[in-house]
């Protein structure tokens, strides 16, 4: 059985359209969701010579989301275009969680919405804690792949009908290949441009809001992970059931909790870290809104 978009979902996608006609905006070539403290005051005071910034939707005048109430999250879609090539990029400043108290399905509609307009390649950035000890804080984790532990999912549910009436997406979507290789290539050569350090692995999403024991950072150090965090998961399964390409990357803002011993694990703490590295992480991502995306 397959299910329409609520009429707030319909009437959220409609009200981005035509946010994006009237001011003249083309689909964003890349939508970047910028994680805690890495869209942070200076996406307001910063942006490349060569890019300008040209509106901003905020999440609170779309009917189908919520405004986002966590620290460091204030919830707009930041439009800019390049001056010579009229290329455009999104950048979300802040997102929805699950800890809010907001159903997966909603917090995927953030990024699901400006899909359905017509947005194919996401770049879904967190702050999140490193499981490997020789990572150091402030360098970068490419996800070469998730771990979904918060035990929901966006898809549960009747499949939904996009605005063509036709289901988004297969009803059991394959996540062999949800975070794009080549897409991940290139923006990690753009984030090693902006000299900010790179690994690769993967990403485990947890509920929140407490942070991990010691006990659990353990369990997922031992299993392999590389990083661990409260967002990511349900909007990278929500987007490649959608058919959009996906890439992004964890901020290491601290080390998982009792890798470092005496340490204790304060948000703003965290946000601070993520604020040193957002300037070279935004600079990283018009970069690589320069030019067309390639994939596999
Ligand atoms: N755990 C979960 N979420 C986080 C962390 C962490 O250590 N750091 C930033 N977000």
């Amino acid at each position: 059985m397959d299910a329409s978009l609520s009429e707030d979902a319909k009437r959220s996608v409609a009200l981005y359209s035509e946010f994006l006609k009237k001011n003249r905006i083309s689909i964003p070539d890349i939508h970047a969701v910028l994680g805690s403290g890495l869209g942070s005051s200076f996406v307001d005071t910063w942006i490349p010579k060569n890019w300008k910034w040209v509106a901003d939707l905020a999440f609170k005048d779309l009917p189908a989301i919520t405004a986002a109430t966590a620290p460091g999250h204030p919830g707009i879609y930041r439009f800019f275009t390049e001056t010579t090539s009229n290329r455009t990029l999104c950048l979300q400043v802040g997102r929805l969680h699950g800890y809010e108290g907001l159903p997966p399905s909603e917090v995927a509609l953030s990024v699901l919405i400006p899909r359905l307009v017509g947005t194919q390649n996401f770049v879904i950035t967190n702050a999140a804690g490193g499981l490997k000890l020789e990572w150091p804080i402030g360098s970068i984790m490419m996800i070469r792949d998730h771990v979904n532990f918060t035990g929901q999912n966006p898809l549960t549910g009747q499949v939904l009908n996009g605005l063509d009436g036709k289901p988004i997406g297969p009803r059991f979507p394959d996540l062999s290949r949800a975070w794009d290789r080549k897409f991940t290539e290139s923006i990690r050569r753009e984030l090693e441009a902006a000299s900010l350090e790179t690994f690769e692995g993967i990403y485990l999403g947890v509920a929140g809001p407490s942070f991990e024991t010691p006990a659990e950072v353990r369990l997922f150090a031992q299993w392999g992970m590389g990083t661990v965090g409260m967002s990511t998961v349900w909007e990278a399964i929500a987007l490649v059931h959608s058919g959009a390409r996906v890439a992004g990357f964890s901020l290491i803002s601290n080390l998982g909790c009792g890798l470092n011993p005496g340490v204790v694990l304060d948000h703003f703490e965290i946000l601070e870290a993520s604020r040193s590295a957002a300037q070279k992480v935004t600079a990283a991502l018009f970069k690589l809104a320069e030019t067309p995306v390639l994939s596999e």
